[in-house]
């Protein structure tokens, strides 16, 4: 595991770095792309660069980590309208080959980890983590061997996310997330973590014990993991 503590702005600068070097030896690899806050400055810097011509995702397959579950991707609160939007709008991916689970259709996502499998396997797996451990939307107590699924989200991550919508109860109660072995399974994973309020669970996470009870803390198993952080993320370390 590998640790990059820098300020927030370069972190998203040497964030985007890492997308620039693997697409200019694997233009077509398949990506994992995260949603949140944490994201948003590594997604605007690789507008910038593909802007400059200075990396090209048309070639690239992605798989987002998750969904609402009762969203339909034209929803401004999902995160297929949030990837449109931050991300996909502004580079030059082929948008049918852009991936997030679906939030209507649940069923479907027995067939996530396949049709994954079937693009050849997540290449570059982004993640954020949440303020208790969650890495997509699992959440403490999700079984290491969990695929994609439909999951119960926790009081604790409804109220995090509550800020995007005009009031709590319009936060959904459910949705379908990537599971701990979906995530294991990328070849090469990248942890973004920000602020002061993300340093105690990124010391519990990477310097704790391994525990289902904080899913971040499986990557410490994965053999190519690198936690970008700012100063204050990393404070505790
Ligand atoms: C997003 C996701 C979540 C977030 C986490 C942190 O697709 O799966 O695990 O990464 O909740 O969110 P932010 O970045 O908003 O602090």
């Amino acid at each position: 595991m590998r640790f990059i503590i820098d300020t927030e702005e370069n972190i998203a600068k040497l964030a985007a770095q890492r997308y620039v070097q693997l697409l200019g030896k694997q233009p077509d690899a398949v990506l994992g792309f995260a949603t949140g806050s944490t994201p948003l400055g590594l997604y605007g810097e690789l507008a910038r660069l593909c802007e400059a011509g200075e990396v090209s995702f048309r070639n690239v397959t992605s798989f987002n980590l998750d969904e609402y579950a009762g969203l339909d991707g034209s929803h401004d609160q999902s995160y297929r309208y949030f990837m449109d939007k931050n991300l996909f709008e502004k580079i030059d991916i082929d948008r049918s080959r852009t991936f997030v689970p679906s939030g209507l259709d649940i069923a479907a996502a027995a067939d996530y980890d396949k049709a994954i499998e079937a693009a050849g396997g997540i290449e570059l797996q982004l993640l954020g983590i949440g303020n208790n451990g969650h890495i997509g939307f699992n959440e403490p107590g999700t079984p290491f061997e969990s695929l994609t699924h439909l999951v119960e989200l926790t009081e604790s991550t409804r109220q995090a996310n509550a800020r995007f919508f005009s009031s709590i109860d319009e936060v959904p109660t459910q949705s379908v997330t990537m599971g701990i072995r979906t995530v294991m399974n990328a070849r090469s994973i990248m942890l973004m973590a920000l602020g002061k309020g993300k340093a105690e669970i990124v010391r519990k996470s990477f310097t704790g014990p391994v525990t289902p009870e904080v899913p971040a803390s499986v990557l410490q198993l994965h053999p190519f993991v690198e936690v970008y952080l700012d100063y204050e993320a990393a404070s505790l370390l």
